[in-house]
C-alpha cells in the first residue's frame, strides 16, 4: 500500500494534516489547492494555519520529498476531497467545492482509483460524485467512491487523525472494503464499515448530537435566569444523577462544524427535523437573549451613575483557549454592541492583530471596564479577580 501516490484536493485545516501524516507514513503526496501562497508556502516546508506539530510535521514531509504542493491535481491511486462545505444564504448547503474538486480531478483518474470524500457531507453527495463523473464522461465501473467523514478536534489534530475511529462507506461493497484497507494502514483506532449514505448521516448526526445537548443547557440557562437560579450549581447538581449528563451553556455555538453540519439534515428534513431545526434556533436565540441582557445591563448602568458604562467583552472566539473566530457567538455579541453605540472594550487573549476594532489586554480591561461580559471560558480568565464590578458571565467561567 504504501508504494501509492496519493493526491489530496484541499490543503485546509483537514487537507494539510492528512497530506502531511500521509507523506511521513511514506506515500508520495500531491496536495492540490486553489490559493497559490498556500501552495507556496507549503512548498517551502511551512504552513498557513495554526495547529500543534503541523508545523514540524510539514516541514519533514516536504523535506523527505514524500509532499509537494500544487494548483492542478495529477493521476495517482488515491484521490482524497478535503474542500469546505459551507452553507448558502438560507442555511442552504453549499456543495460547490465538492462538484468543482470533483470535475477538477476527473481527467487524472484511472481504473482501480480511489476516491474518497471527508468533506463533511449532505446526505447523497457521494453518490453524486459518481453522477458528476459519469457526466463528465468517466466511466465510474472500475472505480472506488467513498466517504470517510473526518471528527478531528482542533489543537489535537495531528493526533486524532491516526487515533480515532473512523467511518467508512463506499457507494459500494467493494470501496468500502477497498478504502477501509487504505485507512487501516495509518489509524490506530478502529475503521468501521457501513454504506456511503449511513457515514455522511452519522458525521451530521454527531454534530447534531452536541448541538441538541447543548440547546438544552442554553434553555436551562435562560430558564434558570428567569426562575433566579444559578444555573451552574443546578447543573453540577443534576449531573450527580448516575444516568444525567448535561454540557454547560455558553453565549450560543459557533466554529464550522457544530453551527453548520446541522442545517443540513434540516434542510433534507424539512418538518421532520424537528428537534435538531429547534436546537439550532435556541442555540441561535441565546446569543440575542446575551445581547439583550448586556444592553439592559448598560442601561441600568447608565440611569444609575449618569454616565456611559465601559463594557468588557471578555472572549472573542467559538471556544476557549483558541483563535478561532469562525461563526463565533462572541464575536457577533461583541459586533452587536458596538454597531449599538456602546462604549466596548474588547478582549481575546488569543489573537494579537485584529483589522475590525481595537482589542486590549485583559489587565487593562479591569482597569478600565464597569461591567464584565465573559462570553468565552479562556483559561486566562479563571484566575481573575474582579472586585465592585458587575459581571455578566455567560460561560461560567467564573463558576468553575
Ligand atoms: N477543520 C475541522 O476541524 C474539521 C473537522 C471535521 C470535518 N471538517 C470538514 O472538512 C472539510 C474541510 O474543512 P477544513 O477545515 O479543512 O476547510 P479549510 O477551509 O481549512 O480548507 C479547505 C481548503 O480547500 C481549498 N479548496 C477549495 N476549493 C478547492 C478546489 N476546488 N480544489 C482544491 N482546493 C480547494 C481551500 O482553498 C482551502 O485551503 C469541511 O467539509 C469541514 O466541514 C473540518
Amino acid at each position: 500500500m504504501l508504494n501509492k501516490k496519493i493526491c489530496v484536493i484541499g490543503l485546509g485545516y483537514i487537507g494539510l494534516p492528512t497530506s502531511a501524516l500521509l507523506a511521513n507514513r511514506g506515500y508520495k503526496v500531491h496536495g492540490v489547492d486553489i490559493i497559490e501562497s498556500t501552495v507556496e508556502t507549503i512548498n517551502r516546508g511551512e504552513i498557513h494555519i495554526v495547529e500543534p506539530e503541523l508545523d514540524t510535521f510539514v516541514k519533514s514531509a516536504v523535506n523527505s520529498g514524500n509532499l509537494k504542493a500544487s494548483l492542478t491535481p495529477c493521476e495517482a491511486d488515491i484521490f482524497i476531497l478535503a474542500v469546505p462545505t459551507p452553507f448558502h444564504d438560507g442555511f442552504i448547503p453549499n456543495i460547490d467545492y465538492i462538484i468543482s474538486a470533483t470535475k477538477n480531478i476527473s481527467s487524472y483518474l484511472k481504473d482501480g482509483n480511489i476516491i474518497i470524500l471527508e468533506s463533511t457531507s449532505p446526505v447523497g453527495t457521494t453518490d453524486k460524485i459518481e453522477k458528476i463523473l459519469n457526466d463528465s464522461g468517466v466511466d465510474t465501473s472500475k472505480l472506488f467512491i467513498s466517504h470517510c467523514p473526518e471528527r478531528v478536534l482542533p489543537g489535537q489534530i495531528m493526533r486524532e487523525l491516526v487515533e480515532n475511529d473512523r467511518i467508512v462507506g463506499g457507494i459500494t461493497p467493494e470501496a468500502t472494503k477497498k478504502t477501509i484497507e487504505f485507512y487501516k494502514t495509518f489509524v490506530s483506532g478502529e475503521v468501521l464499515s457501513t454504506d456511503a449514505k449511513t457515514a455522511e448521516m452519522a458525521k451530521l448526526t454527531e454534530n447534531s448530537f452536541r448541538d441538541v445537548n447543548i440547546a438544552f443547557a442554553n434553555e436551562l440557562s435562560i430558564l434558570c435566569d428567569k426562575f433566579n437560579i444559578d444555573v451552574w450549581e443546578l447543573i453540577k447538581l443534576a449531573n450527580r444523577h448516575p444516568r444525567v449528563n448535561i454540557l454547560q451553556p455558553g453565549a450560543g455555538v459557533g466554529g464550522h462544524c457544530i453551527a453548520v453540519d446541522p442545517w443540513f439534515i434540516v434542510h433534507a428534513g424539512g418538518d421532520d427535523a424537528k428537534i435538531i431545526k429547534t436546537a439550532r434556533e435556541v442555540n441561535s436565540y441565546k446569543t440575542q437573549w446575551a445581547i439583550e441582557k448586556i444592553k439592559n445591563q448598560a442601561l441600568k448602568f447608565e440611569i444609575e451613575n449618569s454616565k456611559k458604562a465601559k463594557i468588557a467583552c471578555m472572549g472573542l472566539a467559538f471556544k476557549p483557549d483558541i483563535d478561532d473566530l469562525r461563526e463565533s457567538p462572541a464575536l457577533y455579541i461583541t459586533r452587536e454592541l458596538i454597531k449599538s453605540e456602546l462604549d466596548i472594550l474588547a478582549v481575546e487573549p488569543n489573537i494579537n492583530n485584529f483589522q475590525e476594532f481595537n482589542i486590549i489586554d485583559y489587565q487593562e480591561a479591569i482597569e478600565k471596564a464597569d461591567i464584565f461580559v465573559f462570553l468565552v471560558a479562556h483559561k486566562e480568565f479563571k484566575e481573575l479577580y474582579i472586585e465592585d464590578k458587575e459581571i455578566l458571565d455567560f460561560c461560567g467561567v467564573l463558576n468553575r
